[in-house]
C-alpha cells in the first residue's frame, strides 16, 4: 500500500510573527525544519487579506524549498496571476470569506463554474497539480472531475468537531468514506484536511484511498510544547501505522 503523505501547513507560524509585526518566527525557517523532519509538502494559504502568509513568504519559501510547495488560494484573478507567476508544484483552490476565522467549508463548485474551469486549465498548463477543497459530497466530486481537477481535498472540519466533542461521528465517517471511494473510482487523487489532530487523523487514516493529509493549526500548536520535528514524526507514524 502507498504511504500517506503529510502536508504541513505553516500559516500559523506567520500568525505568531505578525502578532508583533516582527520578522520572527520565520515561516521559511519553519518550512525548512518541516522539510528536514519528514514533511512531504509544505502548505501555505495566501489569503486575500494577507492575515498570515505574505507575498514575500511565498517567494522566499518557493525559492528555498526542495519538497513541493502547496499553495492554497481563492478562485480570484489576483490569486491566479500570483500562482502563474510563482508556479508552485501544488495548488489547492479554497473558498474564502473575509470575516471567517478559518476556511469554514468546501468550495461552491456551481458558483463561478466557468472561471474555475479556466483557472484549473491555466494552472495545469503551467505544470501545477490542482486540487479543490470540497465537502464530502458525491455531487462535488462529480463536479471536480468535470472541472478537470487532479485531486480533491475533503474538508474534515465537521467530523473533527464531532470527534473532539465525543459525539457520534459514524454518519460523517461513512459520508467521507463514500466520497473518497467515489473520487478514487473517477481517477481523482483524494486528500483530507482541516481540524485534524492525533485522534482524528488516526480515525480517518483507516479509510482506504486517502493519498495525503494536510495539517496545520494543531501541529503548530503542539510544536510550541514539543518542537516541530517530533510532532511531524508523530503524525507521519500515526497516518502510516
Ligand atoms: N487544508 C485546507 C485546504 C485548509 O484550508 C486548511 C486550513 O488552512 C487546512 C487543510 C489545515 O487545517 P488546520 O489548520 O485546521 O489543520
Amino acid at each position: 500500500m502507498n504511504k500517506i503523505r503529510l502536508g504541513v501547513n505553516i500559516d500559523h507560524v506567520a500568525t505568531v510573527r505578525n502578532a508583533r509585526g516582527e520578522n520572527y518566527p520565520s515561516p521559511l525557517r519553519a518550512a525548512l525544519i518541516a522539510q528536514k523532519s519528514g514533511a512531504d509538502s509544505i502548505t501555505i494559504h495566501l489569503r486575500e487579506d494577507r492575515r498570515h502568509i505574505k507575498d514575500k513568504d511565498l517567494e522566499a519559501i518557493k525559492s528555498k524549498l526542495k519538497i513541493p510547495l502547496n499553495l492554497e488560494i481563492a478562485a480570484t484573478k489576483e490569486m491566479l496571476t500570483i500562482a502563474l507567476k510563482n508556479k508552485p508544484k501544488f495548488i489547492c483552490i479554497v473558498p474564502e470569506k473575509r470575516q471567517e476565522v478559518t476556511t469554514e467549508g468546501g468550495l461552491n463548485l456551481k458558483f463561478k463554474k466557468s472561471f474555475l474551469k479556466q483557472m484549473i486549465y491555466k494552472l495545469k498548463k503551467s505544470k501545477s497539480r490542482v486540487s479543490l477543497f470540497i465537502e464530502p459530497s458525491l455531487d462535488d466530486i462529480r463536479d471536480s472531475k468535470f472541472l478537470d481537477a487532479d485531486c480533491v481535498e475533503i474538508h474534515t472540519g465537521k467530523i473533527c468537531n464531532l470527534i473532539n466533542k465525543n459525539k457520534n461521528y459514524k454518519k460523517e465517517f461513512q459520508k467521507i468514506k463514500k466520497a473518497i471511494h467515489f473520487g478514487n473510482s473517477l481517477g481523482l487523487e483524494v486528500h483530507a484536511g482541516h481540524g485534524l489532530n492525533f485522534k482524528s487523523a488516526q480515525i480517518l487514516k483507516k479509510i482506504p484511498g486517502i493519498a495525503e493529509f494536510n495539517i496545520g493549526h494543531f501541529l503548530i500548536g503542539e510544536s510550541i510544547f514539543f518542537g516541530l520535528k517530533p510532532i511531524i514524526k508523530k503524525f507521519k507514524k500515526i497516518i502510516n501505522k
